[in-house]
């Protein structure tokens, strides 16, 4: 198990596809266009949302590689409905440890959505050089950046997003992680490794009747506060309860801040469907 529930993910998925920023994946599908068959590996792939949103807008064959280390979220990844022409390889991977063995193989294109915020700096700069080694395209969407508007405000919404975003920087399984720094950090690390980089805001917009996913959202805030232990556990209970009247009355709506990124290298590789394009000297 993982943490992230299916149901969690299935309530998220409408609001991804419509934060989604369409010039930066148009960018992303573009760096594709002419491959065919395409081979793309989607990190931390949950219930193969990713899949489901890319997969009807490239026309080319498709092999998607699904990596996930949650058995659970990848067995229902593995039946997700798609087009013929799209063939599913969900494979059980830790991240943390094995990211190579997810890269190796005739990969033309890496996604992930929702991953970078968990991970640290360390495995952020060997997802980049791995990225760089491959000379493959990276489209990572969905980073959450920091920025909660809560409406209308309440005085106590400020100490909350502030322990939200200091319990996003916490140790997710890769170390310390990015959290709200994590579009900005993959920015500057790919560009380091010779990328030119795209990016641009794909807030979640939560309106007054959207209310199942605002209570999620600040049941989420709230556990979050609790664990970081700020403000005190009696002020996070009456702002949950307050924030909850609001969302009952059709009076709250949110926005969440994220950032979609596409991270092209200078030269892209030529598909070699001979070889293994692994620079690992072996696979752990
Ligand atoms: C926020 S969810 C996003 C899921 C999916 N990409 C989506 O947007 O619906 C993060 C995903 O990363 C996966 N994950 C977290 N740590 C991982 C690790 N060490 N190795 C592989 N997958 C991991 C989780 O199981 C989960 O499916």
């Amino acid at each position: 198990m993982s943490g992230f529930s299916a149901e969690w993910l299935a309530l998220r998925e409408p609001y991804d596809a419509a934060a989604c920023n369409a010039a930066v994946r148009d960018a992303a599908i573009a760096s594709i266009a002419g491959l065919d068959p395409v081979s793309i590996v989607d990190l931390g792939c949950g219930t193969a949302s990713g899949l489901r949103a890319l997969a009807p807008l490239i026309p080319a064959r498709q092999t998607w590689r699904l990596v996930d280390n949650d058995l659970s979220l990848l067995a229902r990844a593995a039946d997700t409905e798609r087009p013929a022409r799209v063939q599913v390889n969900a494979v059980p991977i830790d991240l943390a440890h094995d990211l190579e063995a997810a890269l190796d193989g005739a990969v033309d294109f890496v996604t992930t959505t929702a991953l970078l915020d968990l991970v640290s700096a360390v495995w952020l700069e060997r997802l980049t050089i791995e990225c760089a080694a491959r000379r493959l395209p990276f489209y990572g969407t969905l980073s959450y950046d920091g920025r909660i508007e809560l409406s209308p405000r309440d005085p106590a919404d400020e100490a909350i997003v502030a322990a939200f975003n200091a319990h996003q920087r916490t140790d997710k399984g890769f170390g310390p992680a990015l959290g709200p720094k994590a579009a900005g950090e993959a920015i500057v690390a790919f560009t380091k490794v010779g990328y030119f980089v795209d990016r641009e805001p794909a807030d979640w917009v939560f309106g007054v009747r959207d209310r199942e996913i605002q209570t999620e959202m600040l049941a989420g805030l709230a556990t979050a506060a609790r664990e970081i232990g700020s403000p005190r556990l009696d002020e996070i209970v009456a702002w949950l309860t307050r924030r909850r009247d609001l969302v009952a009355a059709g009076r709250s709506a949110m926005r969440i801040g994220h950032i979609d990124l596409f991270a092209r290298p200078t030269e892209m590789r030529r598909p070699d469907r001979s070889q293994s394009n692994s620079t690992s000297p072996s696979r752990r």
